[in-house]
């Protein structure tokens, strides 16, 4: 099939890839002239494991390529929208500009018969406006919503092997046509048997924000149990290790520590409870403020916790921090708690260095006055405290033993906690963790 993409971020570029691999002629659209040659010459302007190879077998196989001009994306049969939705300068909601900039364009191209897909993370209500919008200026064109639920770090295998299909559908006749469509796009997904749900728009819509709050809740409630245990002396990691071999509960996201950051998880409950609340069901979804609540306080806590490991005042202390990405495996700064907590202490007179193996140049970029270093030893040369704040496996491999000859303090917060604090304690380090017992 011939499909175009608009909005060559994250996403988009990943989902271009892809369908190149799945066998479709694929163009994607970006505005950003910068992007589109980057990834037109295999240099994708982010990190994620396994995207450099995808991208550089589908631009080989001659199926995908990428342009400024959305008239590039003409004759296409399907069109998927895969813009972003940030959160709003000083508000809740989110910013709906580039998702009806991308869908305005496409207008201008679209042909009876195509299909616009969706793929973006959107206010509930959004998929019926566009549809309207997009039938009204073109008859017998069709929108479907098709959220799309890959995670950083895993993007290439989620948007390949994704674990189901969910498919927001206009009703009647046009809906069979559009589900004809997708099925056709995603054949190789469908004919595996992965499970596929199909909805109207606003399930569709709600699908992805039901679950992105859902993990964030899951994540906040851990948190909320660190802070009891740590009121309580009693040990996070062993109590989620026991609730989550309860099957009901499960034990994925249920790692307490400095919470969640990131492009999504954030903004997309805030996004949801404003949502919420133009609807008249704000009362559905205060809860979600108090999970960005417990979510914010594990960061003033890890400032915390340092001022107490290092005798009381950070002033003039040099402290390492490994990791500046939102999540290992990922070069992506956006509400990075590692970072939040790295300023907080340098604001409040501490010596910082930050390193992070893939996200430095992004962090350096957007947090000017932190200091940076190359490798987790220069940065913890002669530290006082090592914070380590995103879970790499390179630190969470870090040999405590050799480690423990650059610093001046053996003294280590597990702001993840991903170390063996067994490993940590006896090459002599004073180990601590939230929602753990000093060790
Ligand atoms: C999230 C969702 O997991 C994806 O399913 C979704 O498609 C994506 O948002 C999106 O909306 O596009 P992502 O932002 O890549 O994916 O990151 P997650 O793996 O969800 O992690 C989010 C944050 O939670 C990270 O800062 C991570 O360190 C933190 N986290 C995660 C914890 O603090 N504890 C955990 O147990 C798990």
């Amino acid at each position: 099939m011939r499909i175009s993409v608009v909005g060559c971020g994250y996403l988009g570029a990943v989902h271009a890839a892809a369908m190149a691999e799945l066998g479709h002629e694929v163009v994607g659209v970006d505005v950003d002239e910068r992007k589109v040659d980057g990834l037109s010459r295999r240099r994708p302007p982010f990190y994620e494991p396994g995207f450099d190879e995808l991208l550089s077998r589908s631009l080989e196989s001659g199926r995908l390529r990428f342009s400024t001009d959305v008239g590039e994306a003409a004759g296409a049969q399907v069109h998927f929208v895969c813009v972003g939705t940030p959160q709003r300068r000083g508000e809740y909601a989110a910013d709906m500009r580039y998702v009806d900039a991308a869908a305005e364009s496409l207008l201008e191209i679209l042909e009876p018969g195509q299909l616009v897909v969706g793929k973006s993370t959107v206010p509930v209500g959004t998929a019926a406006r566009l549809g309207e919008m997009v039938t009204g200026k073109v008859p017998g064109a069709l929108l479907a919503w098709n959220p799309e639920f890959l995670r950083e770090g895993f993007a290439v295998q989620d948007t390949l092997h994704p674990d189901r299909l969910v498919y927001g559908l206009p009703a009647g006749a046009d809906g069979e046509t559009a589900r004809a469509l997708l099925d056709e796009v995603y054949a190789p997904i469908v004919e595996r048997g992965t499970p596929q749900v199909v909805t109207d728009y606003a399930t569709a819509e709600m699908v992805k924000t039901a679950a992105n709050s859902f993990l964030a809740t899951k994540i906040s409630f851990i948190n909320a149990m660190a802070e009891l245990c740590e009121a309580t002396g009693a040990d996070v990691k062993l109590l989620a290790d026991a609730i989550g071999y309860d099957d009901r509960i499960g034990r994925k996201f249920l790692n307490a520590g400095l919470g969640f950051g990131g492009g999504c998880l954030p903004k997309d409950i805030r996004a949801f409870m404003a949502r919420a609340g133009e609807l008249g069901a704000d009362q559905a979804l205060t809860f979600l403020k108090e999970v960005d609540n417990i979510n914010m306080r594990r960061r003033i806590r890890m400032v915390e916790l340092a001022r107490e490991v290092l005798d009381g005042s950070l002033l003039g202390k040099r402290v390492a921090v490994l990791g500046a990405a939102f999540k290992p495996d990922s070069d992506d700064i956006r509400d990075s708690p590692a970072l939040n907590v790295a300023a907080q202490l340098q604001l409040q007179g501490a010596v910082v260095c930050v390193t992070d193996p893939a996200a430095l140049d992004n962090a350096r970029r957007e947090w000017p006055h932190l200091d940076f270093c190359p490798t987790a030893e220069e940065a913890a040369e002669r530290a006082d405290a090592v914070l380590v704040l995103t879970e790499w496996k390179q630190y969470r491999e870090l040999d405590p033993v050799t480690f423990g000859r650059v610093v001046r303090q053996k003294r280590v917060l597990d702001g993840r906690n991903a170390l063996d604090r067994e490993a940590w304690t006896a090459a002599g380090w004073t180990y601590r963790a939230l929602g753990r017992r000093a060790g």
